[in-house]
């Protein structure tokens, strides 16, 4: 027995520049297809797991409030803290809190900093001495973009193997996250991956252009061609919702829709900002650091958008220490 099964792990939320969408029909809840993110430094989730001898089930504080044990929250992180103990030999249940700086649920990624923080946490707490590519693994097994909040900078997701591409300082980028509401999606990734893969005529399309988008993008982040990643990034989210609306599966809304049309206003402009959109109803613009104030004092007067915040590439998860 250790003394303290106990352990606190900080992750940042990630945006895909490439974006993944789809499962391969295959155990291990493995990505379709390859991304690439940036690590968001401004964006984090603080997570405290305890392994206790007193508890009779795992039990989740998020946000502050307690969530019931048949939740789904609560049994996506008793599933990922059955890894743990399997792993381990560690034998009791886990009281686990954990606390967002951003919007839950609503495309925001905050699984993605979610279970970033949870397995670095639960691992440690453990007592397992694990590289963080197996802490990664893991996370993955949870949700896929998860794996790639392991680290910092940027990431590349392929064949289920997060790793890092390129640190934080490699672009003097920003993204501006266009906050469009504080309400939790109605449609998981989960479920609008599912749906679309059944249902989207366009899926095959998809799964061939997506790689090669993927490609392209590693290709212009290691040359620093910024308008280049930029296009391919507005590309490939533009692809991933056309193939889910063709499906039935929409996530923008017209504040989307509304922020969109600015970035692309300021491009014609001079200001080299690019859009991408995640599971959700938020547009994050890519900037150049110089740019930053001017886009995002546009894009807080567009109709809609309720704020708008910041981030730099931020660094990878790590645990929190003397918590
Ligand atoms: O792994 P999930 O369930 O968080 O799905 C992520 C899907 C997107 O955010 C839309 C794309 C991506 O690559 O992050």
């Amino acid at each position: 027995m250790t003394a303290s099964r106990t352990a606190t792990a900080v992750a940042h939320s990630n945006i895909a520049l490439s974006k993944y969408w789809g499962k391969l029909p295959v155990e291990g809840n493995y990505p379709a297809v390859p991304s690439l993110s940036v690590t968001l430094g401004a964006m984090s989730t603080t997570t405290t797991v305890r392994f206790d001898p007193s508890l009779a089930e795992d039990t989740l504080v998020l946000n502050g409030e307690a969530l019931g044990g048949a939740t789904r929250p609560t049994q996506r992180a008793s599933e990922l803290l059955e890894r743990v103990r399997r792993a381990s030999g560690v034998t009791d249940f886990a009281s686990v809190h954990s606390a967002n700086d951003f919007p839950t649920a609503s495309g925001l990624a905050s699984s993605a900093s979610g279970f970033a923080a949870l397995a670095l946490a639960a691992v440690t707490a453990a007592g397992l001495d694990w590289s963080l590519d197996r802490v990664a693994d893991l996370a993955r097994r949870s949700s896929a973009s998860a794996a790639r909040s392991i680290f910092g900078g940027f990431v590349a997701l392929e064949d289920g193997v997060a790793t890092p591409v390129a640190p934080p300082s490699a672009l003097a980028m920003r993204v501006l996250v266009c906050v469009t509401t504080e309400a939790a999606k109605t449609t998981s990734s989960t479920d609008g991956m599912r749906h679309t893969q059944d249902a989207s005529p366009y899926y095959a399309a998809w799964l061939q252009d997506a790689p090669k988008a993927h490609a392209q993008l590693r290709a212009a982040l290691a040359q620093g061609d910024w308008p280049r990643l930029g296009q391919i990034a507005e590309r490939s989210a533009l692809a991933m919702h056309a193939c889910a609306m063709a499906a039935g599966v929409v996530y923008m809304t017209g504040a989307t829709l509304a922020a969109l049309a600015e970035v692309r206003t300021m491009r014609s402009q001079g200001i080299l900002a690019y859009a991408t959109i995640d599971a959700g109803p938020h547009l994050k613009c890519l900037v150049r650091e110089a740019d930053a104030e001017q886009a995002r004092a546009r894009l807080a007067q567009v109709a809609g958008v309720i704020r708008v915040l910041e981030s730099a590439p931020g660094q990878g998860a790590r645990i929190v220490p003397g918590l």
